[in-house]
């Protein structure tokens, strides 16, 4: 369907002309982070023409050179590939996006306060302070921040007040793609939800979304509280998911029962379902933590925080298993970690990625450190992050460098090179055979008969 924003005969004349009324609608993607940068390339990929705006002016820099400043397997391609067919490009101006796009997205981040649960507003109301004097024809500005919820209504005051079109609207957006595979979970998510006031916005989001619901993509039209508590839903769903079977794993350890066949065996149920059943370190990084806290945060200010207590627990199971393998680390080195030296394997608060925020790998690199044991870090990727965070620890370049000579190896982040090590050839280099298994996924048959003391969470 053509995108005819101005359909309404009543809206305000262009400030300028709008050579895509008749075809697609531009876009423009507003915070150029994780999310912002994937959906502005993806949205490229998907046939739009595209313009993201950072405050950030090096990011904006890097962009523009075909640098994508993180780890993220494909965009790197995707995004010289745009850059060079001229559909895309960056600005720190305002101005020049609203005159450009039909559609804009806000992308920006909604870290959780120092000191505090609940989540940091002050990058989104600023982007939509900052974007909205400028909007002098009809468009529609889209959040995919993960918001509190109540947050919609009052962007859309914001918009109300500062905006001169009139006509300007706003919908929620939320969205679900994972580190490590958000350039596939971007093109073909598992279903996309709309939250919006009018038939406009609802035809005009659909417009930006076209290719995908051509391919059958599932789409939820709902109010903005829903379509804002979808998303707080989904994640802390699935944080309670993983902290129910690390849970699992704690009673494991007290009985001398396997929690890695208990998941398979309750996961061939299809109610229950075998993703996000792995125990081991449990949950990090800058969404599952955050997300849940700030929903404790924001259902204690709406007076319903018994509804969500349970999730408390949640994060309280998941921070009790970063004790856990400092103290399984310590029985190995017979009780005290002083004058060891301890090779850990990954930084990254999963693998495919260099995002260290709350990374469960460091926290426990950085504890067992603070024990005495000298501590040498080797992640494929996040090294540079950690080593900025965490500059006390030592940093190996190479597999082989960091586990030379160990008294202990910890794996933490489950990266594919780690998770194929040879246990003989391991076994050569390091100065005691020492293993545990912080993510459950090397075979503790094959390295205890090398003579490994391989030890794991929830496991015998
Ligand atoms: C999460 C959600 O999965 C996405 O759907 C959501 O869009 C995103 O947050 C967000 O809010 O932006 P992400 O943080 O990239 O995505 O990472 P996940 O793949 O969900 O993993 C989160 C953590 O849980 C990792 O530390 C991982 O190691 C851990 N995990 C995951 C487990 O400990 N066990 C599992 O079975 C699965």
């Amino acid at each position: 369907m053509p995108f005819e924003p101005d359909s309404n005969a009543s809206a305000a004349p262009l400030t300028q002309p709008n050579p895509s009324a008749t075809a697609r609608p531009r876009l423009s993607v507003i915070g150029t982070g994780y999310l912002g940068a994937t959906h502005a390339v993806c949205m490229v990929e998907l046939g739009y023409e595209v313009i993201g705006l950072d405050v950030d002016e090096a990011k904006i820099k890097a962009l523009c050179a075909g640098q994508i400043p993180f780890f993220e397997p494909g965009l790197p391609e995707l995004l010289a590939k745009h850059i060079d067919s001229g559909k895309l490009r960056f600005t720190t101006d305002f101005a020049e996006v609203a005159a450009f796009a039909d559609i804009h997205f806000v992308c920006v981040g909604t870290p959780q306060q120092k000191g505090q649960y609940a989540a940091d507003m002050t990058y989104v109301r600023s982007a939509f302070e900052s974007l909205a004097p400028h909007l002098n024809r009809r468009a529609l500005v889209v959040g995919k921040s993960t918001v509190p919820a109540g947050t919609a209504e009052q962007m859309a005051t914001i918009l109300a007040e500062l905006a001169p079109n009139k006509e300007v609207e706003l919908a929620w957006n939320p969205e679900f793609l994972r580190e490590g595979f958000a350039v596939a979970d971007t093109l073909a998510p598992d279903r996309l939800v709309f939250g919006v006031r009018s038939e406009w916005a609802e035809q005009t989001i659909r417009s930006a979304f076209e290719p995908v619901i051509a391919t059958g993509t599932p789409v939820i039209v709902t109010d903005f509280a829903t379509a804002e508590l979808v998303k707080v839903a989904a994640n802390s769903f699935l944080a309670t998911k993983i902290s129910f079977i690390n849970a699992m794993a704690e009673v494991c350890e007290a009985t001398g029962a396997d929690v890695i066949q208990l998941a398979d065996a309750i996961g061939h149920d299809a109610r229950i379902g075998r993703r996000f059943l792995n125990a081991g370190l449990g949950f990090g990084g800058g969404c599952l933590p955050k997300d849940i806290r700030a929903f404790i945060a924001r259902a204690g200010e709406l007076g319903v925080d018994q509804a969500v207590s349970f999730l408390r627990d949640v994060d309280e199971i998941n921070l009790r298993r970063r004790a856990r393998v400092v103290e399984l680390g310590l029985e190995l080195v017979d009780g005290s970690y002083a004058g060891t030296k301890v090779a850990v394997l990954g930084a990254a608060f999963k693998p495919n990625s260099d995002d260290i925020r709350d990374s469960p790998a460091l926290d426990v690199a950085a504890a067992v450190g603070r024990r005495g044991a000298r501590v040498q870090v080797f992640d494929p990727q996040a090294n540079a992050n950690a080593r900025r965070v965490h500059p006390e620890l030592s940093y190996a370049d190479s597999l082989d460098e960091v586990i030379d000579g160990v008294d202990l190896i910890m794996l933490l982040t489950e990266w594919q090179e780690f998770r194929s090590m040879d246990p003989e050839t391991v076994g050569q280099r390091v100065a005691r055979r020492n293993l545990v298994d912080g993510r459950n996924v090397l075979d503790p048959i094959q390295w205890r008969s090398s003579g490994w003391v391989y030890r794991a969470l929830g496991r015998p």
